[in-house]
């Protein structure tokens, strides 16, 4: 019954350190099969996500060598092309990256068969973008009993317009186009740091790809691969989640190892409701002392402000001054969490993609379970700052993206524990007092 007890109320102060960004990671590591040389990978999240994405490159042949828990060495020159190149077991099954090997083993292998895209529900998540883009390239896509299936003789490149702001599809397509034949151009692009990130990966293996980062992508695409070694960028949701951490206990936190210009849509909002942004070289420190005000906030692609950063927000909002307003443009279903947030006394009322907060002066604890990812580590946070005692079940959800959580917010003074039993939450307890 793995939860987090947890007894807020303490601010918390001090300082952390950002991981590597997962949403980069499960992209890099796919893109690293593409490769017969050796791909030194650095500044890796090891969290449930990037491990079970590593498993199934194992299983289809990869040589995945551990050297640290964030690094790994990964060569693809094991793998047997010349089989059915089948990705599937019962944990890849519930991670979204797990699309990412379609890209990847088609760009290399010209085939692939991977199980369907699971992930957090958070709304339908379509991967037609995905297809078109890989048919766009000449490949034959189908989908059956439950795989994708894809098959080229050769990829060749094209021009792809994408119909919607996709992060998967860019990347996948990006992949996939630059070992194609020719030129691409992908128009439509997202340009989430993330992008920019497994674009300089792929070109640090000799691939061509320009533009990533912009809305119009272009690759020509190259022969083969060879080695590099690469360290993955800092990740901008764990950094978002400590920020509005600080701002919702009304604490003083510095926030090492990030890229604050990836942090401006986040950084932006938490001034424009009172709270103290400092930007430094490669670190933000956020400081909240009295009650913040309300604000608007629509989720966009970036540099928008980030759909996975929409829940940590109104934990934050829903404890400010006055009504604010969310409106969820990204996913329609990320509003999951604001019936355990009801459950700590929070006056949140929800209406179709829009939640209206009317902020309240305090949480209370309460007993709650994690919807998503996101919305999972928001609840802790919320619990953080609530009178009293708190349990959050289902946390597998927020080990999926956050590495050692609960260790970084014990040195930050909260008071938080995995409790795997009932008997242990009563020893937290008694211990905490
Ligand atoms: C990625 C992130 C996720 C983040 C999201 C948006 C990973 C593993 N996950 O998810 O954390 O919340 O970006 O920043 O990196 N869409 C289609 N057709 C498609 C693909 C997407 O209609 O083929 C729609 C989706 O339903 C959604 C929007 O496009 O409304 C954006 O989705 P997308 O950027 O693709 O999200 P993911 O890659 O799934």
């Amino acid at each position: 019954m793995d939860q987090y007890i947890i007894k807020g109320g303490n601010p918390l102060v001090g300082e952390v350190v950002i991981g590597g960004a997962k949403n980069a990671a499960l992209g890099i590591l796919a893109a690293a099969i593409m490769t017969d040389g050796e791909c030194h990978i650095d500044n890796m999240p090891d969290v449930r996500d990037t491990n079970v994405l590593l498993q199934a490159m194992e299983q289809i042949g990869a040589r995945i060598v551990r050297k640290g828990p964030n690094e790994v060495v990964i060569s693809g020159q094991s793998i047997d092309g010349s089989g059915d190149l089948i990705v599937d077991n019962e944990y890849i099954r519930k991670i979204r990256a797990s699309y990412y090997l379609i890209g990847a083993l088609l760009g290399k292998y010209k085939k692939a068969q991977v199980v369907l895209p699971g992930g957090c529900d958070i709304g339908s998540r379509p991967i037609d973008q995905h297809i078109k883009g890989f048919e766009a390239l000449g490949a034959k896509v189908e989908i059956s009993r439950g795989m994708i299936i894809a098959e080229a003789e050769e990829l060749r490149g094209t021009h792809i317009y994408l119909d919607v702001v996709s992060v998967g599809a860019t990347i996948n397509i990006m992949m996939a186009a630059s070992l194609a034949r020719g030129n691409t151009i992908i128009e439509n692009a997202a340009k989430e740091p993330h992008i920019v990130d497994v674009a300089n990966f792929l070109n640090s293996m000799g691939a061509n790809i320009k533009g990533a980062g912009t809305d119009v992508i272009r690759i020509k695409g190259v022969e083969k691969f060879h080695n590099t070694s690469y360290s993955i960028i800092p990740d901008q949701i764990e950094a978002g989640t400590f920020m509005t951490a600080a701002v919702a206990t009304k604490g003083d936190i510095m926030i090492r190892n990030v890229i604050p210009k990836h942090l401006e849509a986040i950084s932006a909002k938490l001034i424009e409701i009172g709270a103290e942004v400092d930007e430094f070289d490669d670190a933000v420190r956020v400081v909240a002392s009295k009650r913040l005000k309300s604000t608007q906030i629509k989720t966009l692609p970036y540099p928008g402000f980030p759909t996975d950063m929409q829940p940590q927000m109104a934990v934050a909002l829903a404890l400010s001054k006055g009504t604010s307003v969310i409106t969820e443009s990204i996913f329609e279903n990320r509003f999951r969490y604001v019936d355990e947030l009801t459950k700590m006394g929070a006056n949140i009322k929800t209406e179709g993609n829009t939640a209206i907060i009317m902020g309240v002066e305090r949480y209370t604890g309460a007993r709650m379970s994690a919807p998503d990812l996101r919305a999972g580590a928001a609840l802790v946070i919320a619990a953080l700052a609530a009178d009293g005692y708190s349990t959050i079940d289902q946390i597998g959800y927020i080990l999926r993206g956050y590495e050692k959580f609960d260790e970084k917010l014990r040195s930050l003074g909260g008071l938080i524990e995995i409790a795997d039993t009932e008997r242990e939450v009563q020893k937290f307890k008694l211990r905490i007092g």
